[in-house]
């Protein structure tokens, strides 16, 4: 019986082959963040020298990846990326996912909208049916905070202030739990156009195009 470690370790190499012949001296990879993430910038290293660099959704996957000397490169100086890996909270059969448990969901979303393919890298407990049972990040201007709860109430939600903690961005996450999410594009939709949401966890829009989930016999491959 594999522990969850070694499945984020399975899953994890299986997006370092995946990502194999993609590999040249201009290519630059998209990185998530997260410890599925973490295991994969871990074995980034093979491919230290034979690609440009990697652009972080996060400063902790920043450091990590400059810690195994790997280029860290501004988005702003990459028009072009074949693909994006990273892990999720929640990924369902459509490949839509909720995201954003290691707080990094806005960063996440815009690096893996420049990049042509995203990978999602999980064990299989994170495929679920319906998107939901994980409470939805939401990440938030400071000021919006208490007007934003209201309004994630009164979508059905519970929404909890994740205290202590600021993102990368200087804002703040509102967790939203108990949300019934039938349709993940329209609700994604929905909470990010309320004034002050800088983003929330769902992507939807843009899900994965690819999912590589380690399970007891192996890796279970989805695809949009
Ligand atoms: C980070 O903000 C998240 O979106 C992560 O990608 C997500 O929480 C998955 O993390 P694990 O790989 O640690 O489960």
């Amino acid at each position: 019986m594999l522990t969850q470690q070694q499945l984020k370790q399975q899953a994890a190499d299986a997006a370092l082959d995946y990502i194999d012949p993609f590999v040249g001296p201009d290519v630059v990879i998209g990185v998530g963040t997260g410890s599925t993430a973490d295991l994969f910038i871990d074995g980034l290293v093979r491919f230290k020298g034979r690609v440009r660099g990697a652009v972080a959704s996060s400063e902790r996957s920043a450091a990590r990846l400059a810690a195994h000397g790997i280029t860290v490169l501004d988005l702003n100086d990459v028009a072009d990326m074949p693909v994006y890996v990273d892990g999720a909270d929640e990924i369902d059969p459509a490949l839509n996912m909720v995201k954003g448990g290691g707080g990094a969901l806005t960063r996440e979303k815009i690096v893996a909208s420049v990049a042509k393919r995203f990978v999602c890298i999980a064990d299989e407990s994170k495929l679920v049916d319906r998107l939901g049972a994980f409470p939805l990040p939401v990440e938030v201007i400071p000021m919006a905070r208490e007007a934003l709860a209201r309004r994630l109430a009164a979508l059905g939600g519970q929404p909890v202030w994740r205290q202590g903690f600021v993102t990368d961005n200087g804002n703040i996450i509102l967790d939203v739990a108990g949300l019934t999410i039938k349709d993940p594009a329209a609700f994604e939709a929905e909470v990010n156009n309320i004034p002050g949401v800088v983003t929330c966890g769902l992507f939807a829009r843009a899900g994965a195009d690819v999912a590589l989930l380690a399970t007891q016999g192996g890796i279970r491959r989805l695809d949009r």
